[in-house]
């Protein structure tokens, strides 16, 4: 199979704060968009990589990048959607598409295998852990509406796999209709195409916050000393 990879680092960091953008603070002496990027590097079926990057960031990205040959960077737009369909588009000749969150550095090797056994008899297949909380839906008051069984509930995270024409039909779409969604997946649930659930690992995080870059220090840490990378 060939699979093509988008790699989302358009965003502005806005919840991180801080001077640098996330994609680009050092952890373990390495830009998080080069740990997030070298995951895939070297990777049987994968034919593409794109690297969508804000305006302003392309030069120091296509800068940071110049040692991976063949990696493209292009520009983003102003929500991740936007950001991650052109990068779709970007993409020449491959059938099948994963999209990753450059702000989740931590993903492994055996887990993105493990989504791409099941991209490929699936189509549709996206990482996920069971939710440890308990959940809850509030109307806008925030008075409790019901209690989710967790049972049923996963918190996803990327890389999310596709066929790339079901994952530009379903952007499209939403495009035409003015609907955002939070992950890619939900813009083909909405078209009722089915999407499977592969299970990932809790330390697939986002940095999303300051204290989430506590947490990835500690990750590497640990991986340092048990050899696992
Ligand atoms: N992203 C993107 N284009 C955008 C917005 C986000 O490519 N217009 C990317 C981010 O770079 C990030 C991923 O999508 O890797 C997940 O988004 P998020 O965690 O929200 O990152 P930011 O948008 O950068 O952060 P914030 O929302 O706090 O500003
Ligand atoms: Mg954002």
């Amino acid at each position: 199979v060939n699979i093509g990879v988008v790699i989302a680092a358009a965003g502005q960091g806005k919840r991180m704060g801080g001077s640098v953008k996330k994609q680009f603070i050092e952890l373990g002496g390495k830009p998080v968009l080069l740990h997030t990027l070298s995951l895939f590097i070297g990777l049987e079926h994968v034919k593409e990589i794109i690297v969508v990057t804000a305006e302003e960031d392309m030069e120091c990205t296509q800068e940071l990048l110049r040692g991976y040959r063949g990696v493209r960077v292009i520009p983003g737009g102003a929500e991740r959607q936007d950001s991650v369909y052109l990068g779709l588009k970007a993409l020449r000749s491959v059938e099948y598409v994963m999209i990753h969150d450059s702000a989740r550095p931590f993903l492994t090797r055996p887990t993105l295998l493990k989504l791409i056994e099941a991209l490929r008899a699936k189509r549709a297949a996206i990482l996920a852990v069971p939710v440890k909380d308990t959940i809850k839906r509030t109307d806008a008051e925030g008075i409790v509406v019901d209690t989710p069984p967790r049972k049923s509930l996963w918190a996803v995270q990327t890389p999310q796999a596709f066929a790339l024409s079901d994952i530009i039909r379903a952007h499209e779409r939403a495009r035409e209709e003015g609907f955002i969604g939070t992950d890619d997946a939900s813009l083909l649930e909405r078209m009722g195409q089915t999407v499977h659930i592969v299970e990932g690992e809790y330390t697939n995080i986002k940095l999303t916050t300051p204290e989430d870059l506590v947490f990835g220090e500690a990750i590497l840490e640990r991986r340092k000393e048990t050899g696992d990378d």
